[in-house]
């Protein structure tokens, strides 16, 4: 830029030259006329190419990323290396309409969330040491209970908001069947099992007459859609404060996935919704049952794409994407 500010006084100056032609013999001025002007011309090119020169870093500034060939003589014909849906999204969807077909409303969580919804509602009793495992990260912006919002650590905040949205099926003699994907974050010590953030889906239910047995019909049913081959599941005995009783819910490794048969893993958190929950939602835990789960989708998606590392999927690796285009 300097230098063209400079090559333009000297255009100035060069022009003030020509009104010497006046003063000059008449043999003389021709050949004055030439030199000024081949000295007019040069300066001109001289411009120009500083011009240039500028035209193209500033190009190079402007689209390092671009895929394409701006600066190419002729326009090339370039395939845009466009990006792709990551897995978990993709997988999400055939959770969704897995839960869908089975006849489940589905329902969004929250990324952010209030102590109510994450303990209260759910039966955590006061300083319960079951609050730990969910006590997490909370902002220092106070909501209007003077308490902090919470990053949810789990799926289940969501249960009190659909039991109270969705009672009204009771009340006209259907039963509740919601599902509640969402993203959730947990203060873990992050390592390939362990993530600060992740998915899982919710599953609650509510009728008349349900029991565990349906629960573990539907969850098989589910794990058997989800994988496309038949799945042995067992239970164990768990603790959660919003079931009882509580389990936890496992599958056997499909021989597909996993080379060889019996390992088994757990999949996911469930039981008979706590009578109190039901109560605090308004519906009468003496006429009604319920059952509950949650599960991890990072985990899902491990086990059927065999991957290793759950932190791959939070980070944003191009070599792990494009291996799910
Ligand atoms: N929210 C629990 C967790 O993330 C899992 C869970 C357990 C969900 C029991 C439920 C349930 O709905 O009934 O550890």
């Amino acid at each position: 830029m300097q230098e063209i500010g400079r090559l333009k006084q000297e255009l100035k100056r060069l022009n003030q030259e020509y009104k010497k032609i006046s003063s000059l013999k008449p043999e003389d001025r021709s050949k004055f006329g030439r030199t000024l002007n081949a000295k007019k011309i040069e300066i001109l090119q001289r411009i120009k190419d500083e011009q240039l020169k500028l035209i193209d870093n500033k190009v190079e500034e402007l689209d390092i990323t671009a895929p394409c060939a701006p600066n190419a003589e002729m326009p090339q014909l370039l395939t845009a290396d466009h990006g792709s849906r990551h897995p978990l999204m993709t997988e999400l969807d055939r959770v969704i309409k897995i839960y869908q077909s089975m006849g489940f409303h589905i329902v969004e969580s929250r990324q952010l969330d209030d102590e109510f919804h994450m303990f209260d509602t759910l039966n955590f009793p006061l300083e319960h040491p079951a609050r730990d495992d969910y006590d997490t990260f909370r902002t220092e912006e106070k909501g209007a209970d003077s308490r902090g919002f919470i990053p949810p650590a789990h799926t289940s905040t969501m249960q009190h908001r659909v039991l109270k949205f969705f009672k009204k099926e009771l009340d006209e003699g259907r039963e509740i069947a919601v599902a509640v994907p969402g993203r959730v974050f947990r203060n873990e010590d992050v390592d390939a099992t362990h993530e600060h953030t992740f998915y899982q889906c919710e599953g609650v239910y509510v009728s008349e007459d349900c029991s565990l047995s349906n629960m573990l019909a539907i969850l098989k049913d589910f794990f058997v859609k989800y994988y496309e081959q038949p799945i042995n599941v067992r239970t164990q005995p768990g603790y959660f404060p919003f079931t009882e009783p509580s389990l936890e819910f496992m599958i056997e490794k499909p021989e597909s996935i996993a080379g060889k048969k019996g390992e088994w893993l757990e999949m996911l958190g469930c039981g008979m919704i706590h009578p109190n929950v039901l109560k605090m939602a308004g519906i009468d835990p003496e006429k009604y049952h319920g059952f509950a789960w949650g599960g991890g989708i990072d985990r899902l998606v491990m086990l059927k794409h065999n991957i290793k590392d759950v932190r791959y999927f939070e980070s944003g690796k191009l070599e792990f994407l494009k291996e799910f285009k």
